[in-house]
């Protein structure tokens, strides 16, 4: 594992949140993400969440607010805080659960979770790391879980963070799961990334 790669990407991040800077808030959320939702509370009647690398929780909270019980999980102690603080002051607290904590050392049980979303970690798991990743998401989510995962896509401008196509996503998460949707940011675009989102099942 690199490990010290990761933690300069997490400080990255975390310094970020410092300074109140997080251009990723401004992306608009896509409509794959609503479907994602309706899809999951259709799969199990009482759907556990995990929103990886859920920064100051916004979409835990938007599950939350479609009755998803969400759990949320981030490296940045100050995005967690701001999470935390967040859920309380709209009043749903009690059905969101947030932890400062690595996406490559889950601090959840096995076969816990019916539904992951990652918008816009994966893209910062370094190539070395990426079996880990696996690793972890496997073994907290159930079979037939649903994720929905938005990454930068071809067309995002060269920069921190890798890029992917559809076909590089199936073949990486074509192992374990089946690629139900997949849709593209329109270009041009005036939001600051091109992002790739997908709906995707797990197969084992
Ligand atoms: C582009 S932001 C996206 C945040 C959030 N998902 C959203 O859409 O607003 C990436 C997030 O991944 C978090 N992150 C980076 N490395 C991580 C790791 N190893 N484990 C958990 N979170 C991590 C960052 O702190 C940051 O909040």
């Amino acid at each position: 594992m690199n490990r010290e790669g990761q933690s300069a990407i997490k400080n990255h991040f975390d310094r970020l949140y410092k300074q109140g800077i997080t251009p990723w808030k401004n992306h608009p959320p896509s409509s794959l993400l609503i479907r994602f939702f309706a899809l999951l509370k259709a799969s199990a009647a009482k759907a556990r969440l995990l929103d990886l690398g859920c920064g100051d929780g916004w979409l835990t909270i938007e599950a939350a607010r479609v009755s998803i019980a969400a759990w949320g999980i981030d490296a940045s102690e100050t995005a967690i805080e701001r999470a935390e603080k967040s859920a309380k002051s709209t009043g749903i607290a009690s059905k969101t659960k947030f932890a400062a904590g690595d996406a490559l050392d889950l601090p959840y049980e096995d076969n816990f979770f019916d539904g992951m979303i990652d918008r816009g970690l994966f893209h910062h798991i370094l190539t070395e790391n990426r079996q880990l990743y696996f690793d972890n998401i496997l073994r907290v989510l159930k079979k037939d879980a649903l994720v929905y995962l938005a990454v930068f896509s071809e067309n995002n401008p060269e920069g921190i963070g890798q890029r992917f196509t559809g076909k590089d996503i199936a073949a990486l998460f074509g192992r374990y799961f089946r690629i139900i949707q997949t849709e593209k940011d329109k270009l041009p675009t005036t939001a600051p990334a091109h992002l790739l989102h997908l709906i995707l099942k797990k197969t084992q």
